[in-house]
């Protein structure tokens, strides 16, 4: 889809479609959705008010979320602590039981949300999807990984979209939140919903507003996160502005869900690009013999035209090893070529490999072969202060040394166990200054993680940059 392009059919009560611009504090969206097109507004809110009295509906909760993950739960308590009625829906009742109990990982903001509002009337907690039809919005926060060969798995979200479609009511609002390629919600919701005989734009209302949140993150909680919203009509932007407006302090609109899904992919792919600079940028430093982090610290006093990336043992979590595929992926079906976006990628996944190859060489050095060598790995989050290991390039670490004969174990309080590729089950070892390793690698420094039982002896590979205590250490 062109700049500026919108999609086709869902046209808007007003008949033209504007290009909006808006950046808006709670305080002034009343001011500011004037801009949107008030015609426009004031016909969508018409329409969302007869159709939701012509079919009867009178909604028994304002917000379904569908997925409870780590994206969806927290949009749930902030939703709910915003005052609106919510169903919180997950095709696991595994994960609601665990919610239910409490026992998930969550900011401490979050955890006293859900312990103040998990038995009350307004949160309700379930795996049956069509409670969908008593809400007035529904936000689909469903997975969006790669498969093996890093074209997207769309499964999941395909079949949370057919739930949604299929569930799908008059009046209500659709946001799709998940990460996923340019014209997903036109192919999943909008023209399902079309094949189902309800009007995109007048009879449903259709957004995409990419997540954005940073899971452990203390210190931008939901509502201090500006949304971006693309709606496949003025209309059903000025829904999203709505809802989305009462529980975060800045909204931005634009002028389709393809820009919104767009956004979210030049976010991410930008990370991911800016950290593979920064690894590139250790690799020569090293050579250089230079200090690569007093350098990034250096350069960061600039006030402008720099952002501050660090390098590392690679990249994990659901985000940036995963949505720059679902760019490539899309540019490859219609055989547009992204260089600088492949080669980041390419340098991102090899960096694992690396870490293992850099201890190699520091065993060598010291006359200790790796097969045979007490590997201790420090941290196999994918970042700190978060219980979620997905794509972490500790476990393909700790996999390449195992594989390689080294007595490889790890060390991380947020994780009992991990399970590696080979099915291959390691359990953290509970002392670490007791298991005499040859080598430790630090991975993950969790906050206030101890590292004092590492000796003067110890061989460290710093792979965070990060542990300037150890003055001993070789980084990676
Ligand atoms: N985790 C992050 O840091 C982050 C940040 C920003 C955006 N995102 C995006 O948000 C989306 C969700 O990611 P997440 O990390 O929350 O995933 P997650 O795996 O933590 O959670 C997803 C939840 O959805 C449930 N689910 C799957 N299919 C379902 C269905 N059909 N109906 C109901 N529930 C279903 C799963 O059981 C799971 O509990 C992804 O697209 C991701 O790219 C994630």
């Amino acid at each position: 889809m062109k700049g500026g392009e919108h999609l086709s059919g869902g046209t808007p009560p007003d008949g033209e479609w504007t290009t909006v611009e808006l950046t808006t504090t709670r305080q002034q969206l009343s001011e500011q959705r004037a801009r949107l097109s008030l015609s426009a507004l004031e016909a969508a809110a018409g329409r969302a008010g007869e159709a939701t009295a012509a079919s009867g509906h009178a909604f028994d909760y304002d917000v379904a979320i569908l997925g409870l993950g780590y994206v969806g739960l927290p949009t749930a308590l902030a939703y709910r602590a915003a005052g609106h009625r919510i169903a919180g829906i997950d095709v696991s009742a595994q994960r609601v039981d665990a919610i239910r109990r409490g026992d998930v990982d969550l900011i401490p903001s979050d955890r006293v949300l859900l312990e103040s509002h998990r038995d009350s009337d307004g949160l309700l907690l379930t795996t049956d999807p069509s409670q969908l039809q008593r809400a007035a919005a529904v936000i689909i926060c469903v997975p969006t990984p790669v498969s093996e060969d890093l074209s997207p798995q769309l499964d999941i979200l395909r079949n949370a979209c057919l739930t949604v479609v299929t569930n799908a009511v008059t009046g209500q609002l659709i946001v799709l939140t998940s990460t996923t390629y340019v014209g997903c919600t036109e192919e999943l919701v909008v023209q399902p919903l079309r094949d189902r005989g309800l009007k995109p734009g007048e009879d449903v209302h259709v957004v995409f507003s990419p997540e954005r949140i940073d899971p452990g993150n203390v210190q931008f909680g939901h509502e201090a996160v500006p949304r971006v919203i693309g709606g496949v009509s003025p209309a059903c932007a000025a829904r999203a502005v709505d809802l989305l407006g009462s529980a975060v302090e800045q909204i931005h609109v634009v002028s389709s869900p393809g820009h919104a899904e767009m956004t979210k992919l030049l976010e991410n792919t930008f990370r991911a690009v800016n950290i593979a600079l920064a690894n590139e940028f250790a690799d020569i430093c090293r050579e250089l013999e230079l200090d690569v982090s007093a350098v990034i610290d250096a350069a960061a006093t600039k006030p402008y035209g720099f952002m501050k990336f660090t390098p590392g043992p690679g990249v994990g979590g659901h985000c940036i090893p995963c949505d720059p595929h679902y760019l490539l992926w899309q540019l490859r079906r219609q055989r547009v070529a992204a260089p600088m976006i492949t080669q980041a990628m390419h340098e991102i996944s090899h960096r694992p490999g690396r870490v293992v190859d850099r201890a190699k060489d520091l065993l060598a050095e010291n006359g200790i072969p790796l097969n045979g060598a007490r590997v201790l790995i420090v941290g196999v989050a994918y970042k700190p202060n978060v219980a979620d290991a997905r794509e972490s390039p500790a476990i393909e670490i700790l996999q390449r040394f195992w594989s390689a004969g080294a007595l490889s174990r790890y060390y991380d309080p947020l994780f009992p166990s991990v399970t590696l590729p080979d099915g291959h089950t390691l359990t953290s070892v509970a002392n670490p200054g007791a298991h005499e390793p040859d080598i430790v690698v630090l991975h993950t420094l969790h906050r206030n993680v101890d590292l004092s039982w590492i000796g003067p002896k110890t061989l460290v590979l710093d792979a965070t940059y990060a542990a300037t205590d150890i003055a001993h250490r070789s980084v990676l």
